[in-house]
């Protein structure tokens, strides 16, 4: 666990970043959290007000609302960080197509912005939030850190273009920055755009779900503590440096296994549709996180049973039906 450190939170109001905020705050760590607080989706204020509330702002954390397409909001920060985890960027493959050079700009010059920023300064790690989605459709699985990247989405194309700054950093300059690739995340406080937020949402509304496909897609789905633990555990290890690893489950399942298991929980009448497939989609992620297991003992131990029961519990206490 990371203890006693200075941490930037780039992109710490949004779901992985409030959850990263979670675990850190209790550690006796001093967070700044930059975000822009895009209107992507609605509630981050009040994400990142629910996980800080027992905290003393300016002891404990900052809140710094900036976008970091622009150098200056890092400039201007007066702090000598020990880490930075990069967590910001335009999520969303769909929104990508139909807005990539939006994506594009955003994603990947807040990358470049933060790893300039940390070689000027001398930060001793960088930690970048990376994607599943840099492999395309897969050619075998599971997919190790070597499988080719074929992105299929402009999202996708602009996380790839993350990593390549990244390695060129550490190639060309020794800067000590890792990149996670993160397998379709989920959990409390979970982007209202991503499926299992908006199936329960729909479920609790006794409303049609509506499936892309046929539903035999399959995903890696990855519960969010776990998934922040391999963040924390490639943040604190200095052999992660100038590495790529897979953060995921390697136990996927398909969509439709997914909506059964929800329905299960839920105790609610099954109503699902089948609609066209959405382009930018892949038909399978399935990570191999054997690098990850050796090198950072990441060991994800949250099932996706257990996983959907603590997320539908948060939705349901939340009332968070959007
Ligand atoms: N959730 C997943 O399943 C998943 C999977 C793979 C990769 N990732 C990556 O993990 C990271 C976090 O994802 P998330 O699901 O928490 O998304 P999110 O949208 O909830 O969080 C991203 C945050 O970044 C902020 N942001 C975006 N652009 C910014 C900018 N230019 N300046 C400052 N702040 C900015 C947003 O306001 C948001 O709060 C992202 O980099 C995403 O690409 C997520």
């Amino acid at each position: 666990m990371i203890k006693n450190k200075s941490i930037a939170i780039a992109g710490g109001a949004g779901f992985i970043g409030t959850s990263l905020v979670e675990q850190l705050l209790p550690e006796n760590n001093f967070l700044v959290i930059i975000d822009n607080f895009n209107d992507y989706y609605q509630g981050k204020k009040e994400n990142l007000a629910s996980v800080t509330k027992n905290y003393k702002n300016s002891k404990d954390f900052e809140i710094v609302k900036g976008n970091l397409i622009d150098k200056t909001i890092l400039s201007n920060l007066d702090y000598d960080f020990d880490i930075i985890f990069n967590l910001a960027a335009q999520a969303g493959v769909r929104y990508s197509i139909e807005n990539a050079a939006e994506v594009t700009k955003n994603n990947i010059v807040s990358a470049l912005n933060i790893l300039e920023y940390a070689l000027n300064n001398d930060i001793k790690k960088v930690v970048y939030a990376s994607s599943s989605s840099v492999y395309g459709n897969p050619i075998y699985t599971p997919c190790d850190e070597a499988h080719p990247k074929n992105p299929i989405s402009p999202y996708a194309v602009s996380k790839l273009c993350g990593e390549i700054y990244a390695d060129y950093y550490f190639r060309e300059y020794k800067l000590p920055v890792t990149s996670l690739r993160f397998y379709t995340v989920y959990g409390p406080r979970g982007r209202p755009d991503m499926a299992i937020r908006k199936f329960f949402n729909l479920i609790f509304q006794n409303k049609e779900i509506s499936i892309y496909g046929d539903g035999s897609q399959l995903r890696d789905f990855t519960y969010v503590s776990d998934l922040v633990n391999g963040l924390i555990l490639a943040g604190e290890k200095a052999e992660s440096s100038g590495e790529v690893f897979n953060l995921g489950c390697s136990n996927p399942i398909s969509v439709n296994e997914l909506i059964n298991k929800m329905y299960e929980i839920s105790r609610r009448p099954k109503k699902v549709k089948y609609i066209e497939k959405q382009r930018g989609d892949v038909d399978i992620t399935y990570s191999n996180t054997n690098k990850a297991k050796e090198l950072l003992n990441y060991i994800p131990k949250i099932n996706i049973y257990d996983g959907l029961k603590k997320t539908y519990e948060w939705q349901i206490k939340h009332n968070s039906i959007q």
